[in-house]
C-alpha cells in the first residue's frame, strides 16, 4: 500500500493512514484470548470480522453516524474516518456471564449496578445493562462504575454513549434473536470527529466482539456453546496456559473449529454465503 502509512498494530488490525482524516484498517487472521494474541492464525477471520461490521454499520447509521466509508476488494481491508476515540470500551450485557458472572458471584453487582438476586449463570438480565470499562494499552481492560467513567468522558458524552450502547445492543439483539442466535454481550468503540460528533467504529457486532450463543442450545444455570472464542480460550485452560504470553500454537482441529463457528456466525446473522462475501465484499452493503 504504497499510498498508506502504517500508522499502528492492535492485537488483531493493522492501521494505515492515507492523509489526515482516512484511515485503512486491516483485520488480519491474528486471534488473541486473555489478550494474548495467539502464534496461530485463524484462516479468514480478519475478513469474518470485516465483513460483519460492515454489515451491522450499513444497519444501524439512523442509531449513529460510523468510520466506514468503504471496503476493499480482499475483504479484510475497510476506508474509515480517523477519529479521536474516546477512552472507553462501552460494554453492554444482556445477560449474566464472563466477568460480569464473576462479579456478580462476588458481590451481587456488576460494574457497581446491583443487580437481583438468585440468578444462574448465562440468566437473561430483566433489562440491558452498560458497563464500560478502560481501554487498556497494555494488559487487560478494567470493568468501571459510571462514576469513572463519567471522568474519562464527561457526565453528557457519557450519558449520549450509554443510550446509543443500549439502542444498538438491542437493535442487533432482535435482528440475531430471530437468526437463531443470542447475542449475550458486545462491546463498542466510539470517536468523535472534527466536529464533535459521537461516531460509531472500530468492529461492530463480531465474534471478537460479543459472545454469540446458538438460541437452540440456551440453557441457563451453566456456561453456554458460542459462536465466538470460548472455543479457543476453552482449549487454552485445557493446557494450564497460565495466561501470559508467550501463548500456546493451536492445533489444526481447533483452528479448523474455531474458522466453522466465525464463518458460521457470520452466515447466520448476515444470511450472505461467506462465498459471496469473498466474491464481493460489497454485498454486506446492501
Ligand atoms: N475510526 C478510527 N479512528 C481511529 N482509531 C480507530 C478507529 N477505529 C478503530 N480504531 C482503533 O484501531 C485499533 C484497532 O485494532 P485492534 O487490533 O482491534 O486493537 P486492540 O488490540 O486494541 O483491540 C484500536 O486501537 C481502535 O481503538
Ligand atoms: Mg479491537
Amino acid at each position: 500500500m504504497p499510498e498508506a502509512a502504517h500508522v499502528g498494530s492492535g492485537k488483531v488490525r493493522e492501521l494505515y493512514a492515507i492523509d489526515g482524516d482516512q484511515l485503512v484498517l486491516v483485520a488480519t487472521d491474528r486471534i488473541s484470548t486473555f489478550d494474548v494474541v495467539l502464534p496461530t492464525e485463524i484462516p479468514d477471520k480478519g475478513r469474518v470480522l470485516t465483513g460483519l461490521s460492515a454489515f451491522w454499520f450499513a444497519r444501524t447509521r439512523s442509531t449513529v453516524p460510523n468510520h466506514l466509508l468503504g471496503l476493499r476488494e480482499d475483504g479484510r481491508s475497510s476506508e474509515c474516518r480517523r477519529l479521536e476515540m474516546l477512552p472507553l470500551e462501552c460494554v453492554v450485557r444482556g445477560y449474566i456471564t464472563g466477568s460480569g458472572w464473576k462479579d456478580y458471584q462476588a458481590s451481587g453487582a456488576t460494574s457497581g449496578q446491583a443487580l437481583p438476586d438468585g440468578l444462574r449463570e448465562s440468566d437473561r438480565l430483566p433489562a440491558p445493562i452498560f458497563t464500560p470499562s478502560t481501554k487498556a494499552d497494555e494488559g487487560h481492560d478494567e470493568n468501571i462504575d459510571l462514576d469513572q467513567a463519567r471522568e474519562l468522558v464527561g457526565a453528557e458524552r457519557l450519558e449520549e454513549v450509554e443510550r446509543v450502547s443500549l439502542d444498538l445492543y438491542r437493535f442487533a439483539a432482535d435482528y440475531a434473536l430471530a437468526r437463531g442466535i443470542i447475542v449475550a454481550d458486545t462491546k463498542f468503540e466510539f470517536g468523535v470527529d472534527g466536529e464533535g460528533r459521537l461516531v460509531f467504529a472500530d468492529e461492530a457486532f463480531t465474534p471478537d466482539s460479543s459472545r454469540f450463543w446458538p438460541a437452540a442450545e440456551y440453557e441457563p444455570g451453566r456456561p453456554q456453546p458460542s459462536f465466538d472464542k470460548q472455543f479457543v480460550r476453552d482449549y487454552c485452560e485445557s493446557l494450564g496456559w497460565d495466561k501470559t504470553a508467550p501463548g500456546p500454537e493451536l492445533p489444526d482441529e481447533v483452528v479448523a473449529g474455531t474458522r466453522a463457528r466465525y464463518v458460521e456466525a457470520f452466515e447466520r446473522l448476515t444470511e450472505i454465503p461467506f462465498d459471496s462475501y469473498l466474491a464481493d465484499p460489497e454485498t454486506v452493503l446492501r
